[in-house]
C-alpha cells in the first residue's frame, strides 16, 4: 500500500477500504507518513467527504490508536459533549444535577482554543483545582461522588491527537466526518455507554448551519450504535453567548449562581433539557420521569452541593476566585430593544481581553472575560450598560456596532433548541 496512491484515491472521489484507512492511521502514528502527506489527505477529505462506512473505519483506528478507559465496573455511567461554543460552561452544571440524580458522570474534557472554551480551562480557574486525575484517582471519585472531570489522559484516542494538531493549522477542521470521528473515538475511548451530545450551531460555532449539523448528528449517532453506546443529539443555538458570563472564572461563579439561584435564563432551560436526556439514559427510565428528577434535585438544592462537593474535592478553593484589575461599561447609544448579542465578536472581544488562546503555548488570565448586563429582547435606554468587560490589560479598540443591537422593535425569532435527534 502506498499513501500516495490513497491521496489521489480520495482526490478522485474515491472510496477508501478499510485496510487503506487502517495504513494510513498507524502510518501516520509511526511517522511513516509525513505531515505533509497527511494534510493532503485531510484537505482531500474536507473537499470530497466520506461515506459513512469510511467515517466508521476512521473512528475505529483512531480509537484503537490509544488506550480505552473501563468502567463496566460502574453503573448508570452516563457522559455528554458539546461541539463547543461561546459562554457554554453547561458542563460545570449538569453534571451535578446528573450525578445528584443517580448517574455516574467519568468526564473527560479538553482545553480551549481559539474562541470557543474548555472546561478544563474554567476549572484550572479555581485556585488549588486538580484537573489531571490518574486513572484510579478518576474512578474513585465517580464511585464516591458520583461525578468527576478530569483532562484528557495523553494516551486516549493518540491518532487524534496529532491529527487534531494538523488540523488546526492546515484549515481542516470544518469536515463532518473528521469532527464526527474525533469526538466519537474520544467518546467511546471514554468508556461510557451512554451518551448527550450538544451540537452548536450558528456563528461561533464549529457547525454554521443547520443541514450540517443534523448530518452530523445523524452520522455521529450511527457511529454510536455500531459501537452499542446510546447516544442523543441536542441541536442547539450558537448565535448569541449561552448565559450572561463569557470568561473562565467568571463562568465558574455563573455555574455557582444557576445552581443556587435557580434564575430563569436559557442556560438553565438548555440544563435542564440536556440533563433530562443524561438521566433517562443513564437509569433507563422516560423522559418525563428524569425531568422531573431534574427538577427535584434543583429544588432541594442537592445539585448545588454536589457541585460545592466536587470542587473541593479535586482540591479547588472556591471562596478565592480571581478578580480582574479592570472593569470597563459597553453602554447602549439609544432607545429600544437587544435583538443582536453576536457570539463571535464577543468570544473574539473576550480573548482579547486574556481570556482565551490563539495559539496552544499562550497562557489564559483566568479573571478575564465579559459580563451580559441584559439579554435578548431586553427593554433598554440609551445609557444602559449592555456588557461589562473584565482584564488586566489595556482595552483593545472595539467596535461596538459589532457586538450587539438595538432596534425599535423586540424580535422574537430566537430558538434555543431546534431539533432532537436519536
Ligand atoms: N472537537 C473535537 O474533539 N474534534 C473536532 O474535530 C471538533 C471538535
Amino acid at each position: 500500500m502506498n499513501i500516495i496512491d490513497i491521496i489521489i484515491k480520495k482526490k478522485n472521489r474515491e472510496v477508501l477500504t478499510e485496510a487503506e484507512i487502517k495504513y494510513v492511521i498507524d502510518g501516520f502514528l509511526s511517522g511513516e507518513i509525513k505531515d505533509y502527506q497527511m494534510s493532503s489527505l485531510l484537505m482531500a477529505i474536507v473537499l470530497n467527504g466520506m461515506t459513512d462506512e469510511e467515517t466508521i473505519n476512521l473512528t475505529k483506528y483512531m480509537l484503537l490508536s490509544g488506550s480505552q478507559i473501563n468502567l463496566s465496573s460502574l453503573s448508570n455511567v452516563v457522559d455528554k459533549h458539546s461541539t463547543g461554543g461561546v459562554g457554554d460552561k453547561t458542563s460545570l452544571i449538569i453534571a451535578p444535577i446528573v450525578a445528584s440524580c443517580g448517574c455516574k458522570v467519568a468526564k473527560m474534557s479538553g482545553r480551549g482554543l481559539g474562541y470557543t472554551g474548555g472546561t478544563i480551562d474554567k476549572l484550572e480557574s479555581i485556585p488549588g483545582f486538580k484537573v489531571n486525575l490518574t486513572k484510579e484517582e478518576f474512578l474513585k471519585e465517580v464511585e464516591e461522588v458520583g461525578m468527576a472531570i478530569t483532562s484528557q489522559t495523553e494516551d486516549i484516542a493518540l491518532a487524534d491527537k496529532k491529527i487534531y494538531a494538523l488540523r488546526d493549522v492546515t484549515g481542516t477542521t470544518e469536515s463532518i466526518p473528521l469532527i464526527a470521528s474525533s469526538i466519537m473515538s474520544k467518546k467511546i475511548a471514554s468508556g461510557s455507554k451512554n451518551l448527550v451530545l450538544d451540537i452548536k450551531v450558528g456563528e461561533g460555532a464549529l457547525i454554521k448551519n443547520l443541514e450540517d449539523a443534523q448530518r452530523l448528528a445523524k452520522l455521529m449517532i450511527r457511529i454510536g450504535k455500531e459501537n452499542k453506546m446510546r447516544v442523543v443529539a441536542l441541536l442547539t443555538n450558537m448565535d448569541v453567548p449561552l448565559g450572561n458570563n463569557i470568561g473562565n472564572a467568571l463562568e465558574v461563579r455563573e455555574a455557582l449562581d444557576i445552581l443556587s439561584n435557580k434564575p430563569d435564563s436559557n442556560l438553565l432551560k438548555l440544563c435542564i433539557e440536556l440533563s433530562s436526556y443524561m438521566v433517562s439514559l443513564g437509569l433507563n427510565i422516560t423522559y418525563e420521569e428524569a425531568k422531573a428528577k431534574v427538577h427535584e434535585v434543583l429544588a432541594n438544592n442537592k445539585a448545588y452541593e454536589k457541585l460545592l462537593e466536587f470542587i473541593s474535592y479535586q482540591k479547588g478553593d472556591i471562596n478565592s476566585l480571581p478578580e480582574s484589575n479592570y472593569t470597563y461599561e459597553i453602554k447602549s447609544n439609544k432607545n429600544g430593544y437587544l435583538t443582536q448579542l453576536s457570539s463571535l465578536e464577543i468570544a473574539k472581544l473576550s480573548m482579547h481581553l486574556g481570556a482565551g488562546r490563539q495559539n496552544k503555548e499562550d497562557t489564559i488570565d483566568y479573571s478575564a472575560g465579559i459580563v451580559l448586563n441584559k439579554n435578548l429582547n431586553d427593554e433598554v435606554k440609551e445609557g444602559d450598560t449592555i456588557m461589562t468587560l473584565y482584564t488586566n490589560k489595556e482595552l483593545p479598540e472595539i467596535a461596538q456596532e459589532k457586538l450587539f443591537t438595538v432596534t425599535d422593535k423586540p424580535d422574537s425569532s430566537y430558538k434555543l433548541i431546534y431539533e432532537i435527534i436519536k
